[in-house]
């Protein structure tokens, strides 16, 4: 049968009101995160994949200056056409839709007889896959478009009741509300469905709160076609971990856990490889070429980039890194809004703080820390040092034990450091300071143990310490017991 298009084009409401007590927490629930981005921010991502400039209702509610901040700074949705409709009390997912359809937005909607997609903003696991299904304009006769799915454990969730006989669905009945006979259905709602807009408004407004939770049902909406002898296209979503909702802090855990190991499969099929999938954190955001290689233990989040054939881990935590190619960041390693160059070798346990920039080819070794300091290719710093706020030139030997002393307690025109400037070439040696503001000039050598207070010329030596005194036999006679 061919369909006719009674509903044309389509839009969307998403509903993200609930406070989510179940969360015992401050944070609206839409707004905690799974792979560093809000549960709403998945939601609607996967929307936007399928369909960029949809007409979006978002109802809000609890916290509902946060979540319409949170969407209106998102940059990844500037482009989208969203709307906020906000639910003063929360008194169901029924009432939710209520007040977008009943808005000057809903009238829109109706009178453009647009379909209407509703969905909850807790399911961050949904695939664009599950709303291109959905978005098929609806028959003439079809009240609704109803998405289900078959879990093991179907506990919590709305169980389809269907039709002895024809399996027609009759209703959708909330877990409070279920008997003893009804718990046992294995199929769900999983809360997206598809609806012809104007039926939607009027059901809405029919809607009681007579039953276990006291609340307007958006499920109820189902009996209400029923009644009217509309139809109803059921669709069936065969992979139930894509519907889980979130509701509690260990369900938060599970999306959390489902999501990473779908990135990580994602970025393993782009080349990527990871020694423990299981033991791996990725953040949504980042990003791996082809031929990485992550050890275990290794947490990447933000907008962290690894290039192609870099080796990270084990146990390493970058957060808006970027690492080039081929480079080695070595067990232990802390970095945080950096940059290590193609082919430069980082770690064991060195710390990047914000702002550094490691040239290629060079070393930092164990037990470094770098803040706002560059490093010119090919330049090592092998081991125990601290450079702040400096900048140090290609082909720099820095030996072990250095410090740049860029604080000296006074706040200047806000600026509470100073700089170090190290050129090219320079070769500083085992246990050396630098007190800043000073400058190293090109092809410099300083002495071990120097603590450098004035500028060094190119080609100079500097030596920074006391001249050695040795007195014959001296130990001897300081190891004797004092005369009484
Ligand atoms: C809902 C469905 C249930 C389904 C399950 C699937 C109802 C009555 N139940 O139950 O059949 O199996 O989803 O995940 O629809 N919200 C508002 N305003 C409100 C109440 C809720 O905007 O007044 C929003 C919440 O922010 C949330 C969504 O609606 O994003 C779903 O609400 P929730 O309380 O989580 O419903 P469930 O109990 O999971
Ligand atoms: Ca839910």
């Amino acid at each position: 049968m061919s369909r006719t298009k009674e509903s044309i084009g389509f839009s969307v409401v998403v509903l993200a009101a609930g406070l989510g007590k179940r969360m015992r927490s401050k944070l609206p629930k839409v707004l905690h995160q799974i792979a560093g981005k809000p549960l709403l921010f998945h939601v609607l991502h996967q929307i936007q994949k399928v369909w960029p400039d949809a007409p979006i209702a978002v109802v809000v509610g609890h916290a509902r200056e946060n979540v319409e901040e949170y969407v209106r700074n998102e940059p990844a949705f500037k482009s989208m056409k969203i709307q906020f409709i906000y639910q003063a009390e929360q008194k169901g997912t029924g009432h939710a839709a209520r007040c977008a359809m009943d808005s000057e937005w809903g009238n829109d909607q109706v009178r453009m007889k647009r379909a209407v997609l509703v969905l909850p903003g807790d399911l961050p696991l949904i695939q664009s896959e599950m709303i291109k299904n959905l978005i098929i304009p609806l028959k003439k006769s079809d009240a609704l478009r109803l998405l289900v799915c078959r879990l093991t454990h179907p506990t919590g969730y709305g169980r389809i009741v269907r039709k002895r006989g024809n399996g027609a669905v009759l209703r959708i009945v909330e877990e409070k509300d279920a008997s003893p006979k009804e718990k046992l259905i294995s199929e769900v709602a999983t809360s997206i469905y598809l609806f012809e807009s104007q039926f939607l408004q009027k059901s809405l407004r029919r809607l009681s709160s007579q039953n276990a939770q006291s609340e307007y049902y958006l499920t109820d909406v189902i009996s209400f076609a029923v009644k009217a002898k509309k139809k109803i296209d059921v669709l069936s979503w065969e992979k139930s971990e894509d519907l889980q909702g979130v509701n509690d802090l260990w369900e938060l855990s599970l999306a959390e856990k489902a999501l990473n190991l779908r990135l990580i499969r994602h970025w393993a099929s782009h080349g990527v490889k990871f020694v423990d999938p299981g033991n791996t954190k990725i953040d949504f955001n980042v990003q791996l070429e082809e031929g990485a290689l992550i050890h275990p233990g290794v947490i990447l989040s933000g907008e962290t980039k690894i290039g192609s054939f870099a080796q990270i881990g084990p146990y390493c935590n970058l957060k808006d890194m970027e690492v080039s190619e081929g480079a080695i960041v070595k067990v232990g390693t802390v970095g945080d809004q950096s940059f290590i160059g193609p082919n430069a070798q980082v770690g064991p346990y060195a710390h990047l703080r914000p702002e550094s920039r490691i040239g290629s080819k060079a070393k930092i070794g164990n037990f470094v820390e770098l803040k706002k300091t560059k490093i010119g290719d090919g330049t090592s710093v092998a081991h125990l040092s601290y450079l702040g706020d400096a900048e140090v030139g290609k082909n720099v030997n820095i030996g072990c034990g250095f410090v740049t002393c860029n604080f000296d307690g006074r706040v200047i025109d806000g600026e509470r450091k100073h700089r170090t400037i190290i050129e090219d070439d320079v070769f500083m040696g085992s246990d050396c300071q630098t007190v800043a503001p000073v400058r190293i000039g090109r092809g410099a050598f300083v002495a071990s143990g120097s603590t450098i207070t004035e500028n060094v010329l190119p080609e100079d030596l500097a030596i920074a310490r006391s001249r050695q005194v040795n007195k014959s036999g001296y130990a001897r006679r300081l190891k004797q017991p004092k005369e009484e």
